[in-house]
């Protein structure tokens, strides 16, 4: 695992699209995981001014997003469909065709997670899964259990992770209660994970992901069992580490 720590916010974004851009440079069909959050969109936004100097091309890219809300219009401004639209889609020259999000208003919920979990398995392999960290080491919405599901799947969000995201919203009644996630099966096969943190409020989660026990409990944990990841800190999210 090669943890890296950044004094400033732009540094820690200029690293993160850097890697990504990177990675599309050298293998312009690359199949990326994305995240969504807070986090990641000072990455995105890097990533946009390397696509609009004419550094990197997205148009032979294939996405798979993490996870999206149940129950929530895609055109919802904090559906992650409206997301990924607003902070990269609409921004780069990323074929509509080739990114993919589990669709969260789907008539049948178990169905859409087969469906994407048969895409994912069409695409073979990710090859670099960006993923942010929920405050209750959740990835994706994976969140804390006493046993964790590889594929697609519901889930009934933790009332922290509501709390945690209903400051994207009027208030937590409009906070969804459900959501659809990758799993953490999906996750750990990809071949690089990106893992990027951000803030005082993360250094103990931080802290037991990347150096406590590995444990169901603590869904990021797993992560040290991957051969492949890099870690983006800020110096608050990385003070116990
Ligand atoms: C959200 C998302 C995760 C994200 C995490 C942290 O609920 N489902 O993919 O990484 O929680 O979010 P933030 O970056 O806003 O702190």
């Amino acid at each position: 695992m090669n943890i890296l720590t950044f004094r400033s916010n732009e540094e820690l974004n200029e690293a993160g699209a850097g890697i990504i851009t990177g990675l599309v440079q050298t293998n312009p069909r690359a199949v990326l995981g994305l995240a969504t959050g807070g986090t990641p969109v000072g990455i995105y936004e890097e990533i946009v001014k390397t696509y609009r100097k004419g550094m990197v091309s997205f148009k032979s890219v294939t996405t798979f997003n993490l996870d999206e809300y149940v129950g929530i219009p895609e055109d919802h401004p904090e559906s992650y469909h409206a997301y990924m639209n607003k902070h990269l889609f609409d921004h780069v020259d990323v074929s509509r065709e080739r990114t993919h999000i589990p669709n969260g208003n789907a008539p049948e919920l178990e169905q859409e997670c087969a469906r994407y979990n048969q895409l994912l398995d069409d695409a073979k392999q990710i090859d670099l899964q960006l993923l942010g960290l929920g405050h209750n080491g959740h990835i994706g919405f994976n969140e804390p259990d006493h046993a964790l599901v590889s594929g697609t799947h519901i889930v009934e969000l933790k009332d922290e992770t509501r709390q945690a995201n209903a400051r994207f919203f009027n208030s937590i009644d409009e906070v969804p209660t459900h959501a659809l996630t990758m799993g953490v099966g999906t996750i750990l096969k990809a071949k690089m994970i990106l893992l990027v943190v951000r803030g005082a409020d993360k250094a103990e989660i931080v802290h037991r992901a990347l150096k406590g026990p590995i444990t169901t409990e603590c869904p990021a944990s797993l992560l040290q069992t991957h051969p492949h990841v890099v870690v983006l800190l800020d110096t608050e999210s990385g003070r116990l580490i």
